[in-house]
């Protein structure tokens, strides 16, 4: 392994390497298995819900025949637990047979005729995290495998990994992808195996990369992510813009885990975020009211802004978090105010211009996000009263006068 590393490493500086696959512009949108359907691969006794192509396909159909493809979703992701237990005899990665008859070129294709990209997942190490054969050791023959089944969208883990290696193979990775001629987005979990990771080298690398823990169908999860992008850990925020993102990892929203209101945190803080959009929910039966969330057209042209700024928690008032993104046209500010308390009855803030930063002469005109009705506007000398719910948020724009 080290000999091979070295070699690579040399001819990755040598051709001078940076990531430049002209993907992922704005953050990536669409569908990911993990978090609702896990390594279910139980298809005998629960056949509707176990990982299977069935599935992937019924996820497309849904993307489609819902209206999410035509608001920007567009990735249907793979996540672990896809593959057969052995590579085939030239070494190559195969998926599980019995669940994935069409194959992954087939399933590709299904994919591509609706009009929408596939993804999958492997992982740097030995083995991915439910075991199943690992990467390391194989991956030219993997970046090249992906390529011709026509994968559109890769995603790379850490598990059974060393963290060493890791600093070399995502990067070797990445340099593979790009020999394949065939633009796939790289999604990395590079970031995990180091308490301060090198962010300038994992954007060169990747279009997006995970920050913090696997997302879990829960507030408490959800609120910790949020803690983390609030404190800005590492900086991390510095690094976000158009073809590589920080990624808090999997939309929960019509689940099980949250409330209506924290849905609609959820949703808010992504936009906030700049955050890859990936649904992870059973989109055969979604609770319609779960869908206009996901389906809101203020908040995704918010979480899509071009300029790709990541927002950030300017301060606290009165335990509300301030958070402020720079939007589209120049000067516009998306504003969440958060109250992650989940208190009893609604807090009454009161929180002035200059916390929000809105310093803007002529004042601005404040719209509703979530509703895009218009509420009035403001001064940089004045403040605004307004009550946020317990777990919940609200989210509007300040558009300059
Ligand atoms: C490979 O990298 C080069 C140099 O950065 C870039 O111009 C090209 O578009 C990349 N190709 C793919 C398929 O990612
Ligand atoms: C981080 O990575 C960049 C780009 O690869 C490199 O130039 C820099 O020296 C690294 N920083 C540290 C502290 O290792
Ligand atoms: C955020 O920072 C506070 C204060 O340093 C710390 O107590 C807390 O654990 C941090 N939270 C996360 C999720 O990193």
């Amino acid at each position: 392994m080290i000999c091979t590393v070295i070699i690579l490493v040399v001819c990755i500086c040598s051709t001078g390497y940076a990531l430049n696959n002209g993907l992922a512009l704005t953050p990536p949108m669409g569908w990911l298995h993990w978090e609702r359907f896990r390594c279910n691969t139980d298809c005998v006794n629960d056949p509707d819900f176990c990982v299977r192509e069935q599935l992937i396909m019924q996820m497309a159909d849904r993307m489609v025949s819902d209206g999410y493809k035509d608001l920007g979703y567009e990735y249907v992701n793979i996540d672990d637990c896809w593959l057969a237990r052995e590579r085939d005899a030239q070494g190559r990665l195969q998926a599980d047979p019995d669940r994935f008859p069409s194959g992954m070129s087939g399933l590709a294709k299904y994919i591509h005729s609706k009009g929408l990209k596939l993804g999958i997942y492997e992982d740097f190490g030995t083995e991915t995290c439910a075991k199943y054969p690992g990467s390391e050791f194989y991956l030219s023959v993997d970046a090249q495998t992906f390529a011709d089944w026509g994968i559109d969208y890769v995603k790379f883990d850490v598990c059974n990994s060393d963290s060493g290696d890791s600093n070399f193979g995502f990067p070797i990775m990445g340099f593979f992808l790009n020999q394949t001629g065939r633009p796939m987005i790289f999604s990395c979990e590079w970031p995990l195996v180091s308490a301060k990771p090198n962010f300038t080298a994992v954007r060169d690398t990747c279009n997006l990369w995970r920050t913090s823990h696997d997302m879990e169908d829960s507030w408490e999860m959800l609120s910790y992510v949020i803690e983390f992008y609030g404190n800005d850990t590492n900086g991390l925020s510095a690094y976000a813009g158009p073809g590589g993102w920080n990624d808090p990892d999997e939309l929960i929203i019509g689940n099980f885990g949250l409330s209506y209101e924290q849905e609609r945190v959820q949703m808010a803080m992504w936009a906030i975020f700049a955050a890859p959009l990936l649904m992870s929910v059973d989109l055969r039966d979604i609770r319609p009211a779960s869908k206009a969330l996901l389906q809101n057209k203020n908040v995704l042209r918010i979480n899509q802004d071009p300029m790709g700024i990541q927002g950030k928690r300017r301060t606290i008032v009165s335990n509300i978090e301030v958070w402020t993104r720079p939007i589209s046209p120049e000067g516009t500010v998306a504003v969440a105010l958060l109250n992650v308390v989940g208190k009893g009855m609604p807090t009454r803030v009161t929180v002035s211009a200059k916390q929000m930063g809105l310093s803007n002469t002529n004042g601005y005109n404040l719209t509703e996000v979530f509703d895009g009705q218009p509420i009035g506007t403001l001064t940089p000398q004045e403040s605004y009263t307004v009550k946020v719910n317990p777990s919940g948020v609200y989210f509007f724009t300040a558009n300059p006068l």
